[in-house]
């Protein structure tokens, strides 16, 4: 079944975004729209929404929206998509950058390690060339190593380097399966954390989330109306760590609206598990 994501912190942005009847607001990770729907109804009759994302898919499935403009393309060219839309006074930006519900359970792109079966090919933009069995296949031991350590964070990343070093001399890595047999069941310090985290870093590498949020800040900040709201969501250190130093590059001209992030409520958990690890920050230009 593909299960439809659910929005996280959707009462904390509602007060947060600020926004009113008749403005202007982009959604730069707009999946299956939960939180445009929110933004288009803070803003309604007159308002409208930029919702950006690289995967078509979603595009397809939000069009025809009322007042939500869906578009196709990576955030970190956010100020070209406003601006060919003809967007002006944008007054709030939101990026959720989680994984999409239907990205790990219904794309059938080899997001998850609970799918064996599923090609490993982890690109959020299926158009794109990049894929994790063509890192797996290619990169040199070093490079793989770096790429679990710095995107990953895991702390064996040269051990499990070379590993799948070991398995390439006899098989290609083209499904989960084979990256699960790769890795082999008994890897020290905790199977489940390693995948996990073994996981994140393909997917980071090759959607290059990284770069693209590094990118992508300036841009929307630039974009904004004085007065306007910037409202970023992360799941992991590495985006957050992002976010924060931007943040703080921006002292002089803008406000810091959450000193510490804003994190889900005990009761939003119990009910969306992956709202667990959300950090929302949020700034004001001036
Ligand atoms: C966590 S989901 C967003 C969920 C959405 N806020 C909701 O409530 O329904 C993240 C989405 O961002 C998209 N995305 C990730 N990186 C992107 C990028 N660099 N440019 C555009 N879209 C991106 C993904 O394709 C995915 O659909």
């Amino acid at each position: 079944m593909q299960r439809i994501h659910t929005p996280v912190l959707v009462k904390e942005l509602e007060v947060l975004l600020n926004l009113k009847s008749g403005d202007n607001a982009v959604d730069a990770t707009l999946d299956g729209g939960g939180h445009a729907r929110m933004m288009l109804e803070l803003i309604k009759p007159d308002g409208r929404v930029v919702g950006i994302d690289q995967d078509k898919n979603m595009i397809e499935k939000m069009s025809g929206v009322k007042n939500l403009i869906a578009t196709w393309g990576n955030f970190k060219d956010i100020d070209e998509i406003i601006k060919k839309r003809g967007f002006k006074k944008i007054r709030a930006i939101l990026f959720d950058l989680g994984m999409s519900r239907w990205h790990l359970e219904g794309s059938g792109r080899g997001f998850s390690f609970q799918r064996p079966e599923e090609p490993l090919f982890m690109n959020l933009n299926k158009e794109s060339a990049n894929t994790a069995a063509e890192i797996l296949n290619g990169y040199p031991e070093s490079g793989l190593a770096e790429i679990f350590r710095d995107f990953g964070e895991e702390p064996r990343a040269r051990f499990f380097a070379k590993k799948i070093l070991e398995f390439r001399k006899t098989k290609r890595i083209i499904s989960v399966k084979d990256l699960l047999n790769a890795l082999g069941a008994k890897a020290p310090g905790g199977k489940e954390k390693s995948l996990a985290r073994i996981f994140q870093a393909l997917r980071i590498a090759v959607n290059s989330e990284l770069e693209a949020l590094t990118e992508a800040l300036p841009k929307a900040f630039g974009a904004l109306d004085r007065g306007g709201r910037l409202a970023i969501i992360s799941y992991h250190s590495l985006e957050d760590r992002i976010v924060k130093s931007f943040f703080s590059a921006k002292t002089g001209e803008a406000v810091i609206l959450t000193k510490k992030p804003q994190t889900a409520s005990y009761e939003e958990i119990i009910k969306n598990p992956s709202s667990r690890s959300a950090k929302l920050r949020v700034l004001e230009k001036i």
